[in-house]
């Protein structure tokens, strides 16, 4: 099968022959339609990712495509299904765990799905609903399943409530569609007015343009009706965290999602502690989050979809910054 290997070098990346993975016990061998970019894949590339990180991996975490065969203990029937396969295939659902966080696709030591073909736990996939396409399935296993894994999976966001997503990525547009959707009043950050219009269109009530208003964590609480939004999607990090900190509301929460400006930093725990703020971490999801969100019927906001060959064109867009949503690579063309 061809495959995208990284090389460790910021060389352009070519499709090269592998061999053929075999389904074991349990397994099942999907044929790769489409895959999907995210931040995360930008840094496994540039070896930034942090922790025991090899080098040469097959990238990328998110896939769709069609089972193509099964291993014994999987029934013969499953042949077919069309499918969408877990961030981390090990984490069915329950509680998080180291174990499940190693099993993360195109990152650490396992390979990921930027080739024809993977082998993963047949418990691993969710099913692609009938009317969707590979693209749209092949969107979701990690901002989808975050930004549904920050609305839902901690306290829960309610109508009327108003959450704050920051920028127009792939985590934080799946995060307003997810809100909007569920009656939430959203505000949306940008550092563009021009992607601020296409928040809009998507259902976000206020825009703020963070460059021309670095003090914006205020803003949105003045938005929010002065005590502050009673969730923050929080993917920026150390450079944005204290802004969120200001936004959110006493006893609201910020779910701690990204690192778009680096992974240290200084941390107003003052804010954290006199407000009772709750700030979670969010590590993606389980394979039982993504068939949930499957099934909520908001359908990703794609980007840019690269043929197969293109890949490495595709990595340039996500770096460029310029995307809204997801850039896709469309393996079956
Ligand atoms: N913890 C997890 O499970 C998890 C899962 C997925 C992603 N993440 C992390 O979440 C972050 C976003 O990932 P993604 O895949 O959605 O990225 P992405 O698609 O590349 O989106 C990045 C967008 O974020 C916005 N942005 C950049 N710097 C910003 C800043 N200083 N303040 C506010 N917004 C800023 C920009 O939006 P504008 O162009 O509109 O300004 C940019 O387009 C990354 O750090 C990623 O590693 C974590």
């Amino acid at each position: 099968m061809r495959a995208f290997r990284l090389d460790g070098a910021t060389a352009p990346l070519k499709p090269i022959e592998e061999t053929e993975p075999q389904a074991g016990p349990g397994e099942v061998l999907v044929d790769l339609k489409a895959a999907s970019l995210n931040y995360r894949d930008t840094i496994v590339r540039e070896g930034r990712y942090g922790g025991d990180q090899r080098n040469d991996l097959i990238p990328l975490s998110d896939g769709a495509g069609v089972i193509a065969a099964v291993g014994d203990g999987v029934p013969g029937e499953r042949v077919g299904e069309r499918v969408v396969i877990g961030f981390m295939p090990n984490w069915t659902e329950g509680p998080f765990t180291g174990a499940k966080q190693a099993g993360a696709l195109g990152g650490g030591h396992v390979d990921g799905v930027l080739a024809e073909r993977i082998v993963v736990p047949a418990s691993g996939v969710a099913k692609l609903p009938d009317d969707w396409s590979f693209i749209d399935g092949a969107a979701y296993p990690c901002a989808g399943v975050t930004a549904w894994n920050c609305l839902f999976g901690g306290n829960g966001i309610h109508p009327g409530d108003t959450v704050l997503v920051e920028g127009t990525g792939g985590v934080s547009t799946f995060a307003l569609q997810f809100a909007h959707a569920a009656g939430a009043r959203v505000i949306a950050t940008s550092s563009s007015n021009d992607k601020l219009a296409e928040a809009r269109r998507l259902g976000a009530d206020a825009l703020i343009n963070y460059r021309e208003t670095p003090d914006w964590g205020a803003r949105a609480a003045e938005i929010a009706g002065g005590e502050g939004v009673n969730l923050v999607v929080e993917v920026g990090g150390s450079g944005t965290l204290n802004q969120a900190l200001q936004a959110v509301r006493p006893g609201g929460e910020v779910a701690l999602v990204g690192v778009l400006t680096g992974f240290g930093g200084e941390v107003n725990t003052g804010a954290i502690l006199m407000k009772a703020v709750e700030v979670r971490g969010v590590y993606v999801g389980s394979v039982s989050h993504l068939s949930t969100a499957l099934r909520s019927g908001v359908r990703p906001v794609i980007d840019e979809v690269f043929a197969f060959d293109r890949a490495d064109a595709a990595f340039e867009r996500l770096r460029s910054g310029a995307h809204r949503g997801k850039v896709v690579v469309d393996i079956a063309a």
